[in-house]
């Protein structure tokens, strides 16, 4: 193989060009020409197909650093409809014109849903991403365990949904433990419920946070680091009566309390809390929003005001309880680096899974107690439920304590070989010497897109054959 394409699609994470640089590095070694894609599927969209060679002469191009987080190639949601077979001959057809004889896709389960036709087309391999670490299998049979029913209102009309588990859980037998990005997102988000700790404990309020996540609680989950009072995850309906109980409790004894929610948490019948304002993105994904609001209003209602009179911490339950959104900034920023470290390994490990021939594989992160973290490749048919489809992984549920409202033992065992050490000695000498430096005040940003856009290049448009000169 000459020459590999790569592009990132979906959400960004901190960890891309960590991942980016993982393969780059893998290919420089192997005498292998990397070509970015620019905006993820988008660029194949487009006649044009702008492109960036990532490695001239076998060397990495200088954008290109592992420790900023995005990506410098871009990233969007678009995605190449299974569908739709004349898109897919479309893709296949310009990556072929660009020379690319293998493609490295960096993206979640949307991505690895849309590479299997592509996979019959042109090589391609995954590496895994995404902050809400959603890509994997709890178990290795967990795709044999979706069954599917008839719902005339949802997409194809048929609903998925999960049947009893008959297999063991063992943390060693996790398919992708964790996935390059998630880390990072714990880290800001648990350093955000301690931020919110100190104004909550001062003014004698109830604060609920919220995080991303989508369905999967383990965002949320990894919370537990910063503290929180209550996590709320999307795997458990909460008890809401337990939880008033457990505010009301905690407030009497400390004068506040901290609440994590995750963007999916659902109420008994299954609904979410946060889809009462619900829109959908490109592709087709639903965005949550307001579960951390929903959640205000119940505890508002369940409350009351004259509690909080009583204790004269407030006049209304409104102004003592307050929400805050993670947001955004759980996505952005420097990788920490655990992330960085397996990013780059993941991204290295494409690059050899494409070369030994290894079509439609993913590479992906193993953890057990003897080996420790170690990459590997994993057949994508696996993750594959009988339907074909490949759904996002829930956070298994007894890796939290629905009586606790905590991360279970189970829970903290799965999270400490992740964190343990997940932050670099450079990681906080980077912001001690980056963040106040004096020239961030007279100078203006650069942004990478300004550099990398002078390197990018263009396919020329298909000329049409005319009739031979006579
Ligand atoms: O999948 C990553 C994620 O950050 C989710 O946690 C979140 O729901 C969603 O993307 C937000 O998407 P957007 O950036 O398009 O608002």
């Amino acid at each position: 193989m000459k020459r590999i394409g790569i592009l990132t699609a979906g959400g960004d994470t901190p960890a891309l060009n960590a991942t980016i640089h993982g393969a780059v590095v893998r290919a420089n070694q192997l005498k292998v020409e990397i070509v970015g894609l620019i905006k993820g599927f988008n660029c194949l969209f487009n006649p044009r197909v702008p492109h960036v060679h990532l490695n001239p002469l076998y060397q990495e191009i200088p954008e290109l650093d592992p420790t900023k987080g995005g990506t410098l190639i871009g990233s969007s949601r678009d995605f190449v409809d299974p569908e739709k077979t004349e898109d897919l001959d479309l893709v296949v057809s310009r990556l072929k014109k660009l020379g690319i004889e293998g493609l490295i896709c960096i993206g979640g389960d949307g991505t690895l849903n849309g590479l299997q036709p592509l996979a019959e087309r042109l090589p391609v391999v995954l590496a895994p991403k995404t902050i809400d670490n959603d890509l994997g299998l709890n178990h290795p049979s967990e795709p044999d365990e979706w069954v599917r029913v008839h719902d005339a209102t949802a997409k194809a009309g048929f609903r998925y949904k999960r049947a009893a588990s008959n297999a063991v859980f063992d943390l060693d037998h996790i398919v992708n433990y964790v996935t390059p990005g998630y880390a990072t997102a714990v880290f800001v988000s648990a350093q955000g419920v301690e931020r919110i700790r100190t104004t909550a404990e001062s003014h004698r309020r109830i604060a609920i946070i919220e995080v991303m996540g989508r369905h999967s609680g383990y965002i949320a989950l990894g919370t537990a680091y910063g503290r929180p009072d209550i996590i709320l995850v999307p795997e458990h309906a909460p008890d809401l009566e337990l939880l008033v109980q457990r505010v009301k409790h905690l407030y009497d004894l400390q004068k506040n309390v901290v609440i994590v929610c995750g963007e999916g948490i659902v109420d008994e019948q299954g609904r979410e809390l946060g889809a009462e304002s619900r829109s959908t993105d490109p592709a087709g994904n639903i965005v949550l929003s307001g579960a951390a609001e929903a959640l205000r209003t119940k505890l508002i209602q369940m409350i009351g005001d004259k509690y909080f009179q009583l204790y004269r911490r407030g006049e209304s339950a409104k102004e003592a309880i307050f929400t805050r959104k993670v947001g955004h900034t759980q996505r952005g920023g420097r990788p920490i680096l655990f992330d960085r470290f397996y990013a780059a390994q993941l991204g290295a490990e494409t690059v050899d899974l494409l070369v030994e021939g290894r079509n439609n594989a993913v590479a992906v992160l193993q953890y057990n107690a003897a080996k420790g973290f170690h990459v590997q490749g994993y057949d994508a048919n696996r993750f594959r439920d009988r339907w074909g489809l490949i759904h996002a992984r829930s956070m298994y549920p007894a890796l939290y304590d629905a009586k606790l409202m905590k991360p279970s033992k189970l829970g903290i065992d799965y999270l400490m070989p992740i964190f343990t050490d997940a932050i670099g000695e450079d990681d906080a000498e980077h912001m001690r010497q980056t963040l106040f430096a004096a020239g961030n005040l007279a100078q203006p940003y650069h942004s990478i897109n300004t550099d990398v856009h002078k390197r990018i290049r263009y396919l020329k448009p298909d000329v049409a054959v005319g009739p031979a000169p006579v």
